[in-house]
């Protein structure tokens, strides 16, 4: 399965089939959503069915023979009427009657198997879409991702790739096997006889004609259910993960309307769905009754004319009963195609999102003098741009020495997160270029450059795990007390977990709801630290920490630096700034500002007082 995943990736990472933009429009009448035809679904998902198309061919043959095996149950009970029924001779029933029951038998371990091979194909291959699917969406922009409903990327990610599966796997088959079963019905019913064949081919077509006419009204409706229920889970998700808002501003009633519109959006279109399953039912019913009718009519004048036994006519109206299934699943083809062919656009919308990045094509080979030992970092005329609104970044150049301590100030929407975001490249500058040891970031691996670039983000995240996990989170091996402890020490985590009920086992809870916004904070300093790599790049660091422990935290970065490490600091606090190597003072996208430390100071702590900075 990797190895196909990684040929995507190598290929682009995905396949080409575009789908147009989707999103969860909450509208009760939305706009006709795109849709990928069958063919489409199949080009794009067919390459994940590698190693199961064995299974799935299993299991149609399985099937096909089971169905001839039935064929053959309806010609033993045929052969019983006319003989031992109509002789009323119990000397020829026991042959045909064994061997019926052996065929039918074989027909339900044939059936059994069938279903075996096609779950175990079906359930593989939505783990693997839904595998692909998951990694793909985790090169995409993390803003990219914040942008979109969560609720709705859920939906895709869990349900759609569902429709994708069916269409696929599952659905393949079974479709395969009913045609088949029709084809193998209707050459033992024209063995039988050709008259009454034509009769029950007759009424194949209405039972198609009248699943097709259907399909397109379902279609319209199951659409809207879809969307209705992306809505649902979204405005559920909204709710849920701003309880603490919601309740202190009274916005209950708010909250409750907003979910009663969009539940009884999806209210509306269940019971629409429902209505027409209702009318699907007894009208498939009435043309199956007519047909048998007809075949029995006909049948009556055949046996009076002698071309036909009651056996004979007894094997027609089996085969009808068996012919119908198959028939109007293929009649009803269209409508699951239609359905979860929308469902796979969506999810071909989000396979189409572009990763942020791409690794460089052709990669440098490593080269240690360059990617080992203290890395400066060139900033070079970067801009970074925002449709419709001001640059986020406006030809920004910059000069960080590899040991340097530098501080990025300025105003909030100055860009400082979006200028040190671009360091473990969440996205690439739309112009300029970045180096790090003398080597443009886009030509080395990205695996590698995040190794050596250590990002801590403005927001604290967590996963719900226990401390020491989101200690550790992103280091390949355990680490060990040791320097776990160390990062503690320096992060101030250390004074509050002693105080915590089990100490580093102590589960955070979501996001780390258990614990206090600048715990939260320290955890998430204590990962940064522990990370190896020559950059270090912390997004306000000291928000949730008090004036001691943001000394301590300068104190460590100095050690840092004075080991080679290169540290870039992003804060608010202008009292920090004295401690820098290099205060870059952002405005509006610009550099406003850059003041150089003449020598930067031994240790902070060691020299508290004022070390006077230098415009330059
Ligand atoms: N995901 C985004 N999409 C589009 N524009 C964005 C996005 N994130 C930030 N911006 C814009 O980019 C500009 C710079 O934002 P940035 O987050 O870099 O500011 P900042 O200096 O870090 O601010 P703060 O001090 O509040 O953290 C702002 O004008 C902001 O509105
Ligand atoms: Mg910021």
């Amino acid at each position: 399965m990797s190895t196909l995943l990684d040929a995507q990736a190598e290929a682009g990472g995905h396949l080409a089939v575009s789908a147009g933009p989707a999103g969860p429009a909450v509208t009760d009448e939305p706009p006709e959503p795109p849709r990928l035809s069958w063919p489409q679904v199949l080009r794009r998902f067919w390459p994940l069915t590698a190693g199961r198309r064995l299974a799935m061919a299993g299991a149609l043959l399985c099937f096909t023979l089971a169905v001839v095996a039935d064929a053959i149950g309806i010609e033993l009970l045929s052969t019983l009427i006319d003989g031992a029924v109509e002789n009323a001779d119990l000397d020829q029933f026991w042959h045909p009657a064994a061997i019926w029951a052996v065929v039918t038998l074989a027909a339900a371990a044939l059936t059994y198997a069938g279903s075996v091979l096609t779950a175990s194909a079906s359930e593989r291959f939505s783990r693997r879409l839904r595998a692909h699917t998951h990694d793909h969406l985790l090169t995409v922009a993390p803003e990219e991702l914040d942008r979109r409903a969560l609720g709705d990327v859920l939906s895709r990610v869990v349900d759609d790739t569902e429709d994708v599966e069916h269409l696929t796997v599952s659905g393949a088959v079974s479709t395969a096997g009913s045609a088949l079963a029709v084809v193998i019905f209707g050459i033992a019913a024209w063995r039988q006889s050709w008259m009454l064949a034509l009769v029950v081919l007759a009424a194949a077509p209405c039972v198609w004609l009248l699943n097709r006419w259907l399909t397109g009204r379902t279609h319209a409706v199951s659409m809207r259910t879809r969307v209705a229920h992306g809505a649902l889970t979204s405005t559920l998700e909204q709710s849920f993960t701003n309880a603490a808002l919601v309740q202190a501003y009274n916005g209950r009633p708010a909250e409750r309307r907003r979910l009663a519109a969009v539940s009884g959006r999806l209210m509306r279109a269940r019971l629409r769905q429902t209505r027409l399953a209702a009318v699907q039912g007894p009208l498939t019913e009435l043309v199956e009754t007519a047909g048998l009718l007809a075949v029995i009519g006909i049948g009556v004048i055949n046996i009076a004319t002698g071309d036909l036994t009651v056996g004979g006519l007894l094997a027609f109206t089996a085969y009808l009963t068996f012919l119908y299934p198959p028939i109007t699943a293929l009649g009803q083809l269209g409508l699951v195609a239609s359905s979860s062919g929308t469902s796979a656009a969506r999810l071909v919308e989000l396979l189409d999102l572009e990763p942020a990045v791409r690794e460089a094509r052709s990669l440098v080979v490593h080269d240690r003098e360059i990617t080992a030992g203290p890395a400066g970092i060139a900033i070079e005329g970067v801009t970074v741009r925002s449709p419709g609104r001001p640059d986020r970044l406006h030809d920004v150049s910059l000069r960080i020495p590899a040991g340097a301590l530098a501080m990025v100030t300025g105003p909030s929407g100055a860009g400082k997160s979006t200028l040190v975001e671009l360091l473990v490249r969440f996205r690439d500058p739309d112009a300029g270029r970045i180096r790090l040891g003398g080597r443009d970031l886009r030509d080395r691996p990205l695996g590698e450059l995040r190794n050596e670039v250590t990002l801590l983000p403005q927001e604290p995240f967590m996963f719900d795990e226990t401390v020491r996990d989101n200690i550790t989170y992103g280091v390949p091996e355990d680490p060990g007390t040791g320097p776990i402890s160390l990062a503690t020490r320096d992060s101030g985590a250390a004074e509050f977990l002693d105080r915590l009920p089990d100490g580093l086992a102590t589960q955070v809870g979501q996001r780390g709801r258990a614990l206090s916004g600048g715990q939260r904070q320290r955890i998430a300093l204590a990962r940064a630290l522990l990370r190896e790599g020559s950059v270090l790049v912390l997004d306000e660091p000291t928000t949730g920490l008090d004036p001691q422990a943001a000394q301590n935290l300068i104190g460590t970065l100095r050690l840092l630096t004075a080991r080679g490490r290169t540290v870039v600091l992003v804060t608010h606090d202008l009292g920090l700034t004295r401690y820098a190597d290099q205060v870059i003072e952002m405005r509006a996208g610009r550099v406003h500002r850059l003041t150089v430390s003449p020598d930067a100071p031994a240790h902070p702590l060691d020299r508290p007082g004022t070390q006077q900075l230098k415009a330059g």
